[in-house]
């Protein structure tokens, strides 16, 4: 399976992707082919241009309005042709022009145990509001902010004295793991959706 994977940051989450594959390019099924992002000069770009994939980037202000943004990043996704796309860290909203051509074959991954805590601020919403556990869920995108079919979950205990970050990097820890897993399991096995069940057989 061809994909696409979509960043903001980091990319420690496309890293495991690329690990990942690389330790098993035949067995895995799927294999980046190209890396996009809403900005420039994030290491997640320098990740994929380290591994020799080829990049763009797609950014709001270059565009009048956010459906324009949509548009333009729709064609360029589309440009490599993906059988699916993986939003990794990826910080905006995907609208309606996405959805068109993407919708029910792009997943993303949120830092907290969906419904609980979705958008921008998920690892310090579960620490501030106290909870015991938190972690993260890797979902289908629709229209909704976090809030697609749940394709797998994985829990994080929250510990007395966490901050943001060093509960985030625990997060990371199970949520990369959980990725590569379910991006390989989709890739090689398919799926169905059906309302808000996904069923991989
Ligand atoms: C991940 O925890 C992702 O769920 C959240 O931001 C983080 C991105 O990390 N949206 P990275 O860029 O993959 O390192």
């Amino acid at each position: 399976a061809r994909l696409v994977v979509l960043v903001s940051g980091s990319g420690t989450n496309l890293q495991a992707l690329l690990d990942a594959i690389a330790a098993d390019p035949d067995g895995y099924g799927a294999h980046v082919v190209a890396v996009g992002a809403d900005r420039d000069a994030i290491a997640g770009l320098e990740r994929a241009e380290r591994a020799g994939l080829p990049v763009f980037v797609c950014r709001v202000r270059d565009h009048g309005t956010r459906a324009a943004w949509d548009a333009a990043l729709a064609e360029q996704v589309a440009a490599y042709r993906p059988d699916l796309v993986v939003s990794a860290g990826f910080m905006k909203i995907l609208g309606p022009a996405f959805l068109a051509r993407f919708g029910g074959r792009t997943v993303n991954t949120h830092p907290a145990l969906l419904p609980s805590f979705p958008g921008t601020h998920g690892v310090r919403d579960a620490l501030a509001y106290g909870a015991r556990v938190t972690g993260c869920t890797v979902h289908f995108v629709d229209a909704g902010v976090d809030t697609g079919p749940i394709i797998a979950q994985g829990v994080v205990e929250i510990r007395d004295g966490d901050d943001e970050s060093a509960l985030h990097e625990r997060i990371k820890d199970v949520e990369r793991r959980l990725l590569v897993e379910v991006v390989g399991r989709l890739a090689r096995d398919g799926y169905r959706i059906e309302g808000r069940k996904v069923i991989v057989p």
